[in-house]
């Protein structure tokens, strides 16, 4: 019997691992320069903690999430990390240490949904929580970092997706609004609908079924029922976009599909590379109601995460190259012996080496020298060690020269570090 991944979790091969690298450090290094510090928290979590958090009549809490019981406890592994990081936040009082808290964070998240191109049963998040700070500015600023972000990454073709959905005022005020508008339209609902329309009717603005896209299309504004509070924040906030120039579209269907957003609500959507219609790269918004849902203090929050794997289908950056490298061949006991000590020199001076001790014939060593990408080939046997000069293959120019055992580390980093020939390249 033959062992295969769970579907919809993928093996992550070495040229790939080496893309998600490349965008990982790109990330670390933009939101590590806007004063962000990386926390780790547990893949497992209680399960309640989702339930109070992501919310109950979410998409995730209702099916997707990955359950698993012991003794008595029910745990669940996370589909996101932004409650975990809250807990976390909590359990350490940072609040009482700082007056605003900057955290960013990367691993890996688990949701049970049907996979497809972009859409993965563990899939890989990058995100930012930012505690203490009730904006607007702060949320203004964070688009711009990523916008900056995917750019860097080769993803200009984004659009910037912005709404407000207020706080509880008026979601209140909009809820009974819209009630009001789709209870006569009820019947020609989807099921989804009509069950959404008595437990959380907001969420039939971002259903996908023509039915209900059709009985929302004329559904009043929640923009235009904003409280005077959430709207001097809607207005800050798009006065600060504007002030950075970062270019957006109101999008009012645009309600996201976790319960804890409060006011600004924002996605980035692309249509570049290979990324289809998961073309949602990611996503975010402010949960002022989180942490003192979670039996902390009131303290408002916005945050983010970007979805890497999408990421990486919308970016057209390759794999980086490997760093050249070079292949020690040892030829006899003695020759064997002597290269044992080069390859560990080689790599204490930061020089990539591999040493294939399984022996064999020059021709074998040097197929396997090839097959491995090194740049350098150093022949070591005992001829070599005797006379204390060890030969020097160039694998790009397939030249060769003697190179004495005392200055090996300073040759070899020479060949690594110069061009191959142009004519000698091509080949
Ligand atoms: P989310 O919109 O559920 O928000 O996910 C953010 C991003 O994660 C999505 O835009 C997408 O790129 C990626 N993603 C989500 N589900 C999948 C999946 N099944 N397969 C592949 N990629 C996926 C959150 O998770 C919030 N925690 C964001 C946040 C942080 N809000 C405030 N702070």
């Amino acid at each position: 019997m033959e062992f295969r991944a769970i579907k919809g979790m993928n093996d992550i091969l070495p040229d790939e691992a080496r893309r998600f690298a490349l965008v990982e450090a790109a990330f670390r290094r933009v939101v590590e320069l806007h004063g962000f510090s990386e926390v780790r928290t547990p893949v497992l979590e209680p399960t309640e903690l989702f339930v109070r958090s992501t919310g109950e009549t979410s998409e995730i809490v209702e099916k997707q999430m990955f359950t698993l019981a012991r003794d008595t406890e029910s745990y669940t592994l996370r589909p996101e990390g932004t409650p975990g990081v809250a807990r976390a936040f909590l359990n350490g009082s940072v609040h009482a240490k700082e007056p605003v808290t900057r955290w960013y964070y990367l691993g890996p998240m688990f949701r049970a949904e049907r996979p497809q191109r972009g859409r993965l049963r563990q899939f890989h998040q990058a995100g930012c929580e930012v505690y203490g700070d009730a904006g607007p500015v702060v949320d203004a600023e964070i688009i711009d970092m990523l916008v900056g972000l995917l750019k860097e990454l080769g993803i200009s073709d984004v659009e910037v997706r912005v709404n407000s959905i207020g706080g509880p005022g008026t979601r209140q005020k909009y809820r009974e609004a819209l009630v009001a508008h789709l209870t006569p339209k009820k019947d020609s609902l989807s099921e989804h609908a009509q069950k959404r329309l008595l437990d959380n009717p907001l969420r039939i603005l971002d259903s996908k079924d023509p039915r209900d896209r059709e009985a929302v299309a004329d559904a009043p504004s929640i923009l235009d029922c904003l409280e005077p509070e959430d709207r001097t924040h809607w207005e800050g906030f798009l006065a600060a976009l504007d002030a950075l120039g970062t270019s957006y579209v109101v999008t009012k269907g645009l309600v996201r599909g976790l319960d804890y957003y409060t006011r600004t609500l924002f996605e980035l959507v692309s249509n570049q590379g290979e990324l289809g219609s998961q073309n949602t790269l990611l996503g975010g918004g402010r949960y002022d109601g989180m942490v003192h849902e979670l039996g902390g203090p009131k303290l408002p929050a916005v945050g983010f995460a970007i979805g890497l794997e999408r990421l990486l289908l919308a970016s057209p950056l390759p794999a980086p190259a490997k760093a050249s490298r070079c292949f020690v061949a040892p030829l006899g006991a003695a020759g064997l012996k002597a290269s044992l000590a080069v390859a560990r020199e080689l790599r204490a001076a930061g020089i990539g080496t591999d040493l294939d001790g399984r022996g064999g014939s020059m021709k074998s060593m040097l197929r396997r020298a090839d097959s491995l990408g090194a740049r350098a080939c150093l022949v070591i046997g005992d001829a070599e060690v005797e006379s204390g000069q060890l030969q020097l293959k160039d694998l790009a120019s397939h030249s060769q020269a003697l190179c004495p055992r005392a200055d090996v580390v300073r040759t070899v980093a020479e060949l690594l570090a110069s061009a191959p020939k142009a004519n000698e390249a091509a080949r």
